[in-house]
């Protein structure tokens, strides 16, 4: 017989109008380096297809199963069953409201990414090809471009739990950092200008959860410092 997992999974349905509850389920390890997602679809694929989750690479790249994991956010698509202790508890990102299952609300931290304006501003006239960038400066980028926007560092920020309707957040701060740093953007006194605030960027202090929960190594921390020292530059 195969060798079994345990899980207790989050479920919620809204339209049942039942209160949320943990459900336990046993899925059989159906391959070496199983991951969490691989459970996840053996559920709904062998034993209940109404459990509701977002999943679409499988690799970790684009971002959507970012889940509450034996109380760490993580990627269900690249956490292995094998390090985790059971039964995996699994939950929806923390502090976000829930739709259905382990599918949360992303409205709100979509919106504060697309208030960073994360796209490249330039008031220079168009070259005639593209705008070039010394290897040196493209390299500042390592570390910043990376996010896949999970949520997984943002939903782990206590500071985001407490003010996310003011603060931005880790993810959206460590994008605004990306386009701060890129020699090519032509908009850095603009996104100071309107990063300025008690709130959006300085309610960040310095707990740390997002770079233990960004499932890409990235460091939104050090990226938030990197703007308050630029800012403080500015201003000397
Ligand atoms: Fe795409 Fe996990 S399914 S990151």
């Amino acid at each position: 017989m195969d060798k079994m997992i345990r899980l207790s999974v989050f479920r919620f349905d809204p339209e049942a109008g039942d209160k949320p509850f943990m459900q336990a389920f046993e899925v059989p390890v159906t391959k070496p380096g199983m991951k969490l997602l691989d459970a996840l679809n053996y559920i709904k694929w062998h034993i209940d297809g109404t459990l509701t989750y977002r999943r679409s690479c499988g690799e970790g790249v684009c971002g959507s199963d970012g889940l509450n994991i034996n109380g760490v956010n993580g990627l269900a698509c690249i956490t292995e069953i094998a390090g985790l202790k059971q039964p995996i508890h699994v939950r929806p990102l923390p502090s976000m409201l829930v739709i259905r299952d382990l599918v949360v609300d992303m409205d709100h931290f979509f919106d504060q990414y697309r208030q960073i304006k994360p796209w490249m501003q330039t008031s220079t006239p168009v070259p005639e090809h593209e705008r070039l960038q010394a290897p040196q400066d493209r390299a500042k980028l390592d570390g910043q471009y990376e996010c896949i926007l999970c949520g997984c560092c943002t939903t782990s920020c206590p500071s985001w739990w407490w003010n996310g309707d003011r603060f931005l957040g880790p993810a959206a701060l460590l994008q605004a950092n990306r386009w701060i740093v890129d020699s090519r953007d032509e908009a850095t006194g603009e996104r100071f200008d309107q990063l300025e605030d008690a709130f959006r960027l300085y309610r960040c202090h310095q707990i740390m959860n997002c770079m233990e929960a960004c499932p890409k190594q990235l460091n939104p921390t050090a990226a938030i410092n990197h703007i308050k020292r630029s800012m403080l530059k500015r201003q000397s």
